[in-house]
């Protein structure tokens, strides 16, 4: 485990949503439960675990978005009580305004920031060009492949320099080929940044390529199983990744702690 000061602190967190059942009943549902959990700066921090066992949820508690029912989330040090402006949150879905063009996408939190059009321009070419997106600039997104969407939506992001970004299945409805180029994409633009990524998928290898520490849930409702230091150094190829020979022993261990959270719900073990 780092010894690096924790940036984010989850502290006996609970989360009750109430919805409505059947006849229009309310209804409280625990998503989460005895959640702790400190993410130390700097650090490439994954979240795995089984549908619905609550990562979004904590995420957005991060975010400020969604408030916890008991405990406390904790960012730089002050508990999250109201929108958290200060992290970059990729959402699941990747938002990008379509009504708005690539450039105009990307340039959008400048914008809200009040940075003045020529320096917008400049660092919005600069980012586009870096992820090789130049001569799509003036493209709406429903002209842009998914990959390109993706890569729109990190970008537009990074351009206003977040120290922490919250990614929730960046890559999730991508081909093979084009996540692990923008997986190595990623780690380039974050090596050597010194910035907290926490980052969601259901993919161990992508866990497993891209982190420092990967973070099991287990299934709903949801609470942390066990934090795993990756044994891969860095940089990493995320091209050769399952050559690493520490790999497969420790692919091993992930996969078959997360069974065990998957094979009970699916056998209605409990
Ligand atoms: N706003 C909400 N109101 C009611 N229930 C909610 C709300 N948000 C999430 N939930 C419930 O909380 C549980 C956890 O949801 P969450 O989206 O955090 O899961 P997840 O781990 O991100 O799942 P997935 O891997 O499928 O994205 C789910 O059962 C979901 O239905
Ligand atoms: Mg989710």
């Amino acid at each position: 485990m780092s010894t690096a000061e924790p940036v984010i602190v989850a502290r006996d967190v609970y989360k009750v949503f109430v919805a409505r059942g059947e006849r229009r009943r309310r209804r409280a549902f625990l998503a989460l439960h005895n959640v702790n959990l400190a993410i130390p700066r700097g650090r490439f921090v994954s979240f795995v675990g089984p549908s619905g066992c609550g990562k979004s949820t904590l995420l957005n508690m991060i975010a400020g978005l969604v408030r916890p029912t008991e405990g406390e989330i904790r960012y730089k040090h002050a508990p999250v009580t109201a929108v958290n402006t200060d992290v970059g949150y990729i959402t699941q879905d990747d938002n990008l305004l379509p009504w708005r063009t690539l450039r105009e996408n990307v340039e959008l939190a400048l914008e809200f920031r009040g940075v003045a059009l020529v320096a917008r321009r400049e660092l919005s070419a600069r980012y586009i060009q870096m992820v090789g997106l130049d001569g799509f600039e003036h493209h709406y997104p429903h002209e842009l492949s998914g990959g390109m969407r993706k890569r729109a939506a990190l970008i537009r992001t990074l351009i206003y320099d977040p120290d922490v970004i919250l990614m929730d299945e960046p890559f999730g409805p991508l081909d093979a080929q084009t996540r692990v180029i923008l997986q190595d994409e990623l780690l380039k633009l974050w090596e050597g940044s010194g910035k907290t990524v926490v980052f969601v998928t259901h993919d161990l290898v992508e866990a497993t390529a891209l982190s420092d520490e990967i973070v099991l849930f287990s299934r709903a409702p949801g609470t942390i199983k066990q934090v795993y230091d990756v044994p891969l150094g860095r940089p990493r190829d995320v091209f050769r990744i399952l050559a690493h020979p520490n790999f497969p022993a420790f692919f091993d261990r992930l996969w078959r702690d997360l069974k065990e959270e998957i094979m009970d719900v699916e056998l209605g073990v409990s």
